[in-house]
């Protein structure tokens, strides 16, 4: 089956990216600059980013999964936020926001907003406020090339995702930090949103996400959405790091998952939409 990507930037500008970059460590993902929004270098706006972007390492370099700081005044003002992915991670957060404030100087220099995603962690930074409300743009999908195939029946996969996401969603919405992983029929998954919004609201985003897997990543074995406030990915291997000692089910015994399969393990190999 023909892949076609979907291009419906209106208000953005994407930068092509080249894969040259030593970010492949923490596998990016996506970036977007937000278009018409240059400043100019005689402002405060490059010093006060700078500022930002390395109070964030600051915090990612005390552990934190989530950072968040203001710097300057009126129209010079950056609001900046990192968050990394839930599972035990610091070591891993840590050098991931390091890459991603690095390149993001670089792909979007003299741009007032932009985002940039990882696996492990996204960072963004804006002239305006960023702070504790649900944004569900910009938006990026990325499908696994690998298609499922004709050995597994594509309903039951998309019945047991869906069983499965629902279920990550219900307990990201109820823990401290917005974020579930878990695994289900093979299928691995992970959700999150930024833990500055009302799990309401991180409910509503996570649905949503969802809701689009079958516009982005239908008949594939994997597939991330990613937006500012929330994010999902899954996968049928364990990307993510599992808990030392999972809980045994409760009740029905779960057939035992396979082990990690060859299929894009590094998980680099996505096609990408922007929009
Ligand atoms: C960005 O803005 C410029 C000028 O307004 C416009 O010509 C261009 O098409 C825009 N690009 C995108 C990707 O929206
Ligand atoms: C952010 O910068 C853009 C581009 O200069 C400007 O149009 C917009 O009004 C600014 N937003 C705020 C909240 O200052
Ligand atoms: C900054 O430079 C631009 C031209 O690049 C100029 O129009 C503007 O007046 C300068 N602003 C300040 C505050 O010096
Ligand atoms: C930002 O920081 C870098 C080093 O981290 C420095 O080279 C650059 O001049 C700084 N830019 C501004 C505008 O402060
Ligand atoms: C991040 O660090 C800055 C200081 O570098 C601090 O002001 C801010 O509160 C921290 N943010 C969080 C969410 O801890
Ligand atoms: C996970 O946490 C344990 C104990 O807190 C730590 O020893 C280990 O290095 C962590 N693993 C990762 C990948 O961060």
């Amino acid at each position: 089956m023909d892949y076609f990507l979907i291009w419906l930037s209106v208000s953005y500008s994407v930068i092509l990216y080249s894969p040259l970059i030593a970010a492949q460590q923490f596998e990016y993902r996506s970036h977007i600059c937000t278009n018409d929004s240059t400043y100019t270098a005689n402002s405060s706006y490059p010093s006060n980013l700078n500022a930002t972007l390395s109070s964030l390492y600051e915090n990612a370099s005390r552990s934190d999964d989530f950072g968040s700081i203001s710097v300057g005044q009126n129209s010079d003002r950056v609001s900046a936020l990192f968050l990394c992915r839930g599972d035990n991670s610091s070591e891993s957060c840590r050098g991931c926001i390091k890459t991603a404030r690095e390149e993001i100087k670089i792909l979007c220099s003299n741009y007032k907003e932009a985002i940039i995603w990882y696996d492990r962690c996204m960072l963004r930074y804006s002239n305006r406020s960023i702070f504790s409300f649900k944004d569900e743009w910009p938006r990026a999908w990325l499908g696994n090339k690998n298609d499922i195939g004709n050995d597994i029946d594509q309903n039951q996969f998309n019945s047991n995702l869906g069983g499965l996401m629902f279920q990550l969603i219900s307990r990201a919405a109820s823990s401290s930090n917005l974020f579930a992983m878990g695994d289900r029929n093979g299928i691995f998954g992970t959700v999150q949103c930024t833990p500055d919004i009302p799990p309401s609201d991180c409910r509503i985003c996570l649905s949503g996400r969802v809701s689009e897997i079958p516009s982005c990543c239908s008949g594939k074995v994997g597939g991330n959405v990613l937006t500012p406030s929330c994010s999902i990915r899954f996968e049928t291997y364990p990307f993510y790091t599992a808990p030392p000692a999972p809980p045994p089910p409760a009740s029905s015994p779960s057939p035992t998952t396979p082990p990690p399969t060859s299929l894009n393990p590094s998980g680099m190999d996505f096609i990408h939409y922007h929009f």
